[in-house]
This record gives C-alpha cells, sequence and structure tokens, in this order.
C-alpha cells in the first residue's frame, strides 16, 4: 500500500505526527511551505485572518502528484479554528486525488473547531474517498501520543471515524 502524507507546519507539531505516522506506515512525506514565510506575529496577524476567511496560500510544491499512491494523508496546524492556507492550497494542487481513499489530521490547541470537518469536505470536493480524522492536541504532540488510531486509518482497519 503506497501512502503519501501531505502536511504543513510552521512550528513543528504537525510535521512530528507526520513523521511519526511515516514511521509506523511507511510512505512518503510531502512538506508543503507557505511562500509568505510569516514571523511569529504575522502567523496571527496575517494567517490566522486568512484562514478564517478560508484563503489559499501561494504553496511549494505548486503541484501535489499523488496519482502512484493508494492513500493520501493530509495533516494541517489549527488557525483560528480552520485548516492554514497552505492547506487549503495544497488540497487544490492535488493530481490524481479522485477516487483515492484520504486520511486527516490536525493538531492545535485544544479548539480545532470545524478543522477536520472543513478539510474532509475539500477532499471529498475532490472526488477522494474520506476514510476518517483525527484530531491530536499539542500536549499529545508533547507528550509522544501514539498514532495508532491515524495508522488504523490509513492501512484501512476503521472506516468514517472523527476521534477527538
Ligand atoms: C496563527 C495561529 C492560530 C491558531 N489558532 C488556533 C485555534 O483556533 N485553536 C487551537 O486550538 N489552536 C490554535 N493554534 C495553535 C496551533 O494549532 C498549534 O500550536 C499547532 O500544533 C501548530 O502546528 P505546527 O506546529 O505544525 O505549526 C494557533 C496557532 C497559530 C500560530
Amino acid at each position: 500500500m503506497a501512502v503519501c502524507i501531505i502536511y504543513h507546519s510552521e512550528t513543528g507539531n504537525t510535521r512530528a505526527v507526520a513523521e511519526r505516522l511515516a514511521a509506523v506506515v511507511g510512505g512518503n512525506l510531502v512538506a508543503v511551505r507557505d511562500l509568505a514565510s510569516y514571523s511569529k506575529v504575522g502567523m496571527y496577524l496575517r494567517g490566522a485572518p486568512r484562514a478564517m476567511r478560508e484563503e489559499r496560500a501561494v504553496i511549494e510544491p505548486a503541484t501535489i502528484d499523488v496519482s502512484g499512491y493508494d492513500t493520501v494523508v493530509v495533516g494541517t496546524p489549527v488557525w483560528a479554528r480552520s485548516p492554514t492556507p497552505a492547506v487549503n492550497a495544497a488540497i487544490s494542487a492535488l493530481v490524481g486525488i479522485e477516487g483515492k481513499a484520504a486520511v486527516v489530521f490536525c493538531t492545535s490547541g485544544g479548539m480545532p473547531g470545524k478543522t477536520l470537518e472543513r478539510i474532509s469536505e475539500m477532499l471529498a470536493g475532490r472526488g477522494a474517498d474520506v476514510r476518517g480524522a483525527v484530531a491530536f492536541t499539542v500536549r499529545d504532540v508533547r507528550q509522544g501520543a501514539a498514532v495508532d488510531a491515524l495508522a488504523d486509518l490509513v492501512r484501512g482497519s476503521e472506516k468514517r471515524a472523527i476521534v477527538q
């Protein structure tokens, strides 16, 4: 089973989950970079309002071809209870996503809002078959929380669950 794990991370939490997942299930990691290159303050002053407005960032890579994979995982930090503009853009940048299994996760301070639902809708809108979603808190990440629930979804042992 070929797995592509796509994530955006500014302060390392979402990257940590993505890397733990890759260590458990294998797969290729794709780090999406927001070319706005926010400072810490800029993330709040410019990034969060953009996230709230569901904007798409200019990202690198500009195109993400997933046609060679069976399962696509998308991970986002939560900004203003929303996916980040980089992840909104990454979903638009997917090529070959139609009909693929997809799994979603986010990391947040504990108030993810509708982030998981929003990404799931966007992926479904691109034709993906969304299998489920898992929310991690910053505390989970720092305590080295297991990524078992996420790995199970990727392996297809659970269907359509939202684990918060
Ligand atoms: C601009 C900004 C907005 C945020 N908004 C929220 C929020 O609405 N709810 C929440 O629980 N955490 C919020 N957080 C905390 C992040 O979601 C959390 O630290 C996340 O793990 C960051 O991911 P990263 O380290 O991969 O960049 C926010 C952080 C930033 C920088």
